[in-house]
């Protein structure tokens, strides 16, 4: 039976959008699995001598501070306790054998902490700037309930900070037209995040700065990656017992390094691109249902942050200073 004109085209658009469809997920099995795990991506040990990390003293920072030296890298140590930075730069030493610098810095305090460590590293040759030093709500919360105070160490630290710091660092690897800069952002960036408005949208705004860089510094021999993780069991997530979900730091970052030069925008940890798949998924089917299923999550941890805080302070025998205050 001849197929009519209509029944030809329907044929044709079909195969087309299977052929996308087929290319996409092979593109994205190669990226996200295959090319990482024969480890195709730059190896950031080739790029200089040594690396910067801020908040390098917990955490994920830690866990990159510690990766790159396995790798050989000497590391500069950033973060504001001198305490904490001496003592992870004596394990880096003891346990890799490399060199390190400690740089005591707030990020918060703006253009002369970044004068500070443009003048620490102008003598290193840096492959590799990793810019970590992050700051959260304590949980989640109403942007009329969060004070002025958090708000402005957000925008210093996750904003300002990761800006200032790339300025200091970048000039160096330009110059010998090669390195690697690491940004930290957030799930948070990428899918709606109701009750953390302020710090998704400082982590938007360090996945917006790292793709323009990308490409101004991917001519001058320099990758600029920005990574999006889910949550990371680490003390600003609270998280305590890591899963497949939110696994150590040091899981994350040994999955984190294998994607530099393979992809520039990565949630790292492949699990996590689930978390940004099934809600902007949800979000293509029915946007107001994903912002509520976000939004009643974020609410849940709210709620449970709350009352673990009450029950510390009963304990303390403190009077509760904030008892639960419900959002409609
Ligand atoms: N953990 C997660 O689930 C998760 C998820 C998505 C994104 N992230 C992002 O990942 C990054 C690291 O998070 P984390 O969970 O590893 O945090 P963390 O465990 O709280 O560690 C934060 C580090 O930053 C340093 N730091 C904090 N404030 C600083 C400041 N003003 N100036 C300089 N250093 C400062 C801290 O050291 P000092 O106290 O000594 O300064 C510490 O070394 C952040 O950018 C965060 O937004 C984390």
């Amino acid at each position: 039976m001849a197929l009519t004109c209509w029944e030809k085209l329907a044929i044709v658009i079909v195969a087309a959008v299977g052929l996308r469809m087929l290319i996409r997920i092979a593109v994205l099995t190669w990226k996200k699995l295959i090319a990482p795990s024969m480890g195709l991506g730059i190896d950031v040990a080739t790029q200089g001598k040594w690396a910067v990390v801020t908040g390098s003293t917990d955490g994920l920072g830690k866990a990159f501070a510690e990766a790159l030296a396995a790798k050989g890298l000497d590391i500069v140590l950033v973060s504001r306790s001198l305490e904490k930075l001496e003592n992870v730069s004596t394990e880096i030493k003891a346990a890799y054998g490399v060199s390190t610098k400690i740089v005591e810095a707030d990020l918060t305090e703006g253009q002369p902490v970044y004068a500070k460590i443009a003048k620490a590293v102008e003598e290193l040759e840096v492959g590799v700037l990793i810019n970590n030093a992050g700051t959260s709500y304590d949980h989640p919360e109403m942007f009329t309930s969060i004070s002025e105070e958090l708000i402005a160490r957000i925008l210093q630290l996750n904003v300002a900070g990761t800006t200032g710091v790339t300025r200091a660092v970048l000039p160096g690897m330009m110059e010998r037209k090669k390195g690697v800069v690491i940004n930290i952002s957030s799930t948070s960036a990428a899918i709606p995040s109701p009750y953390l408005s302020v710090y998704a949208a400082s982590k938007a705004f360090v996945d917006k700065l790292s793709a323009d860089l990308a490409a101004e510094a991917a001519p001058r021999g320099v990758t600029v990656q920005c990574v999006l993780p889910g949550p990371v069991a680490t003390k600003m997530s609270k998280i305590k017992k890591a899963t497949w979900m939110a696994p150590t730091p040091e899981k994350f970052v040994e999955a984190c390094l294998k994607t530099v030069g393979i992809e520039s925008r990565t949630t790292g940890y492949p699990p996590h691109c689930l978390i940004i798949g099934f809600v902007n998924g949800l979000k293509c089917l029915c946007e107001k249902g994903a912002i509520w299923l976000v939004a009643r999550t974020m609410l849940n941890i709210r709620g449970r942050a709350l009352r673990k805080k009450d029950k510390n302070d009963d304990d303390l025998g403190k009077s509760s200073s904030k008892k639960e205050i419900p959002i409609e």
